[in-house]
C-alpha cells in the first residue's frame, strides 16, 4: 500500500527493540483492519549506533529525522556505554534530535488509569482521575546554553560552569503550546520557574503574563516558583491541568508527575517543532522510561508507553483522533482485564511479558473495531 505517512523508527538500547516491536504488530494490524499505512523506515541511535558506528547518531540519521513527518524513538543507554566519554554518550542521541529538529515543546502528560490507582505509592484519593499535561521546553535553558565547561583555576582547582539562558521567542512559543493546550483541555495554565531568584526566570514570567493579556486572557493562568510546584504535585496533584516550564524543571517536575501515576513504564510523551506555513511540523514521540538495562532482552517490560506513545503521534501529527483513542481505550481495557507487566503487578491480576501483553492489546483493538 503506498503511503504519504513517513515514519522513522528509531529503537536505540535496552528494552527499546522489544517494546517498539509491539508497536510494529499494531501497525501491522492497522494496515489490515484499518487500511492505514506507514511508510516506514529504521535506524540506529544511542549506544547500538556507537557501537556500529562510533558516534550515538550519524547526521545521516539525522537527516532521515528531518525528512520523516514523524519520528517513533525507543530509549537509549546502558553501563556499557557510560565509560566513554561525555560526548560518546547514547543521550547526546537524543539532545541532538530535539535541537536539530526544533523541537522546543516537550509534552509529557501524567495520567492514572482507573485501573492502576493502586499502583501509585500516593493514596488512591489523591491520584485518582489525575490527568496532567507538562510542557516543558526542550531546545533552551541551562541543557543547552554558553558559556558551558569545566576550567581549571589558577589556584589548580576545577571549576565546571552550564549557562541558563532564555530570549522572547524562546519562552513565548513554549507558552503558546501550554496555552493552546490547556484550551483543549480544562483551560487552565500554570507557569512554573524561580522568578525569585533567577534573572531568566523572571523574564520567563514577564513574557508568560504578556503573552497571556495579549492573546490568550480566556485562558486561567497562574504562576508558581518550582520548588513549590514539587511540593504541590505531591500534596495534591489534580489542582493542575497544564504545566508549562523550562528544560531543566520539566526533566524534574515530569519525573516526579510520572510516579504519581504509579508506573513510569506507562507514560508516553511528545516534542513538537513549530509549524511551517502549511501546518507541518517535525516531531519526535518517545516513552518516558529509559532503555532499563536491567530487563533488557527478558521479554518482561511494559510495551505500553511505547504504544501509548504511537498513540500520540497518530494524535498529532496525523490528526488520527479516532486510532489515537482506540488505542489508549485499549489500554486501559488490557488493564482492567486483570493482564500486567511486572512493572505494575498487582495482588489477583496475572503477570505476563511484552509479547502477551502486545498481543492481549491486539485482540482488544479487534473488539473495538468490530
Ligand atoms: C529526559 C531524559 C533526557 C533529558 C536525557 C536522556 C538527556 O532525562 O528525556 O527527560 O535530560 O532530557
Ligand atoms: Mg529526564
Amino acid at each position: 500500500m503506498a503511503s504519504n505517512k513517513n515514519l522513522l523508527m528509531l529503537p536505540g538500547d535496552g528494552v527499546g527493540p522489544e517494546v517498539m516491536h509491539e508497536v510494529k504488530r499494531l501497525i501491522d494490524w492497522m494496515a489490515k483492519r484499518r487500511s492505514v499505512s506507514f511508510n516506514i523506515s529504521e535506524d540506529l541511535v544511542g549506544g547500538a549506533s556507537i557501537d556500529a558506528r562510533g558516534t550515538p547518531i550519524t547526521e545521516a540519521t539525522v537527516e532521515a529525522a528531518k525528512a520523516a513527518d514523524a519520528v517513533l524513538f525507543g530509549s537509549v543507554g546502558g553501563p556499557q556505554w557510560d565509560k566513554l566519554g561525555f560526548a560518546m554518550r547514547p543521550e547526546i542521541s537524543i539532545l541532538t534530535l530535539r535541537k536539530e529538529l526544533g523541537l522546543f515543546a516537550n509534552l509529557r502528560p501524567a495520567i492514572v488509569l482507573d485501573p492502576l490507582v493502586d499502583a501509585s505509592t500516593l493514596k488512591a484519593d489523591v491520584v485518582r482521575g489525575l490527568d496532567i499535561m507538562i510542557v516543558r521546553e526542550s531546545t533552551g535553558g541551562v541543557y543547552f546554553g554558553e558559556p558551558r565547561g569545566v576550567e581549571t583555576l589558577p589556584n589548580g582547582e576545577q571549576r565546571g560552569f552550564n549557562t541558563e539562558t532564555y530570549s522572547t521567542h524562546e519562552i513565548e512559543r513554549v507558552a503558546r503550546v501550554g496555552f493552546d493546550l490547556a484550551r483543549k483541555r480544562q483551560n487552565r495554565l500554570c507557569s512554573v520557574e524561580k522568578a525569585n531568584v533567577m534573572e531568566s526566570g523572571l523574564l520567563w514570567r514577564q513574557v508568560v503574563t504578556a503573552l497571556h493579556a495579549r492573546d490568550y486572557a480566556d485562558v486561567e493562568l497562574s504562576h508558581m516558583y518550582a520548588d513549590n510546584c514539587a511540593m504541590q504535585l505531591v500534596r495534591n496533584p489534580r489542582q493542575f491541568d497544564v504545566i508549562v516550564t523550562t528544560n531543566l524543571f520539566g526533566d524534574l517536575l515530569s519525573d516526579l508527575a510520572s510516579m504519581l501515576t504509579g508506573s513510569l513504564g506507562m507514560l508516553p510523551s511528545a516534542t513538537l517543532g513549530a509549524a511551517d506555513a502549511t501546518g507541518r511540523r517535525h516531531a519526535l514521540y518517545e516513552p518516558i522510561h529509559g532503555s532499563a538495562p536491567d530487563i533488557a532482552g527478558k521479554g518482561i517490560a511494559n510495551p505500553l508507553a511505547q504504544i501509548l506513545s504511537f498513540a500520540m503521534l497518530l494524535r498529532y501529527s496525523f490528526e488520527m483522533d479516532e486510532d489515537a483513542t482506540m488505542i489508549e481505550r485499549a489500554c486501559t481495557a488490557v488493564l482492567a482485564s486483570g493482564l500486567r507487566t511486572a512493572d505494575v503487578m498487582a495482588a489477583g491480576c496475572a503477570k505476563v511479558g511484552t509479547q502477551v501483553m502486545g498481543e492481549a492489546l491486539i485482540r482488544e483493538m479487534d473488539k473495538q473495531a468490530a
